[in-house]
């Protein structure tokens, strides 16, 4: 089996590859990644020089370069993590959105129609539903929640979700799409909210909380998130949505403080921001599907994922204080310029 993953050097993507290159040894990961700001070598460095793992530096939305790719490696699964991700960045700049999210994801299905592949995967996110209201925790998102995007960011997932979906009726290219909700631990951008907080209580800086800190998120551990990807190209059906999340919903307040708590910092660090214009209230996420048809349930609750998480921050400190002083990204050109 040969699979191409493209965004591998991101977060999700870069835990991805080093559970896929664990769990199957005798498969090839291919690792297609543009390097953006987010994209950080130092990621992939357990699995570098593994002989089953192949990087390449590209861009997903560069027709020639995907249509090469696939005419040399002959892929036979795509799973497409590849995307400018940040809801902020989305809001001052959306322009590298609709390129990255959505040209770039129709490059790949072109290439799938015209070269063939056993099955596109694409890693969507719950922000396709919009938002809940604080005080109906009685809903969820379910497969059949309509769309109903806030963000840029949400509305470039959205319109990739959908050319996937018109891909499979239209030209039966073999898609499968998840939503999941908020990711956490090892290997995440500290621009994100649990990243950030971890980073700015250890250096004792203050921790900018948007608004009143009562939106909630659904947190899932990224070891979560892999395990069901893999469970859906593997068995997950044909042209369906699987939406994963684990019931661990908690507000932005109640993660900073626990992240304070744990680190043994002060309350009083917490500072309280202007609003993220537009801000998703509450995601929430019903995985009553992937549960019974894949047999998926998350094996790592908040309050073991934070402690582990907080952990590995302390452990692998260089990882972040790299990317904060900007030192990640002469990595590549170090490392990999003459190789
Ligand atoms: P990330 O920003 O950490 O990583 C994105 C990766 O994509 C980076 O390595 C970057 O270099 C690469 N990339 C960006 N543009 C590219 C391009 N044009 N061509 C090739 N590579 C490119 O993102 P993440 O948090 O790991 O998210 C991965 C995917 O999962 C995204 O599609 C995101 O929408 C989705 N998702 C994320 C979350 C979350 O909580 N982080 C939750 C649900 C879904
Ligand atoms: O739900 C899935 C989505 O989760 C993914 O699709 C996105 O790619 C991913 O970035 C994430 O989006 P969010 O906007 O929920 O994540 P972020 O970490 O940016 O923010 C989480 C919450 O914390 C949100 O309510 C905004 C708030 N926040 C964030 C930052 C960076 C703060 O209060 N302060 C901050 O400094």
């Amino acid at each position: 089996m040969k699979i191409i993953v493209t965004g591998g050097a991101g977060f999700i993507g870069g835990n991805f590859v080093h559970y896929m290159t664990n769990k199957y040894p005798d498969y090839k990961i291919i690792c297609l990644d543009a390097l953006t700001y987010a994209g950080n070598m130092e990621t992939l460095e357990p699995v570098i020089n593994k002989p089953s793992f192949k990087f390449i530096k590209g861009d997903i939305a560069d027709r020639e370069l995907i249509y090469k790719l696939f005419e040399e490696e002959k892929p036979d699964v795509i799973v497409n993590f590849a995307a400018e991700s940040h809801v902020d960045r989305s809001i001052t700049n959306p322009d590298i959105f609709l390129r990255t999210n959505i040209i770039g994801t129709s490059v790949l299905l072109d290439a799938c129609r015209k070269y063939g592949i056993k099955r596109y995967h694409q890693v969507s996110t719950d922000e396709v539903y919009g938002d809940l209201p604080l005080d109906r925790t009685d809903l969820f998102f379910t497969e059949e929640t309509p769309i109903h995007t806030s963000s840029p960011y949400s509305a470039s997932k959205a319109s990739a979700d959908l050319l996937v979906q018109a891909y499979y009726r239209t030209f039966k290219v073999p898609v499968t799409i998840s939503r999941c909700s908020n990711n956490y631990g090892p290997y995440h951008f500290p621009e994100k909210l649990i990243p950030l907080m971890i980073a700015n209580a250890l250096n004792d800086k203050e921790l900018p909380v948007y608004g009143k800190g009562e939106n909630v998120r659904d947190w899932l551990y990224v070891e979560d998130h892999c395990i069901a990807i893999d469970l859906i190209i593997h068995k997950g059906r044909v042209g369906e949505v699987y939406n994963i999340g684990g019931h661990n919903e908690r507000t932005n307040l109640e993660v900073v403080k626990t992240i304070l708590k744990e680190l043994g910092k002060s309350e009083s660090l917490i500072k309280y921001v202007t609003d993220r214009p537009g801000h998703d209230m509450r995601y929430a996420i019903d995985p009553t599907k992937i549960h019974n048809e894949l047999g998926w349930e998350p094996k790592t609750l908040f309050d073991e994922g934070i402690k582990k998480t907080i952990k590995w921050y302390l452990e692998n400190k260089k990882w972040w204080e790299n990317i904060i002083s900007g030192e990640y990204q002469n990595y590549y050109e170090k490392m990999y310029a003459n190789r």
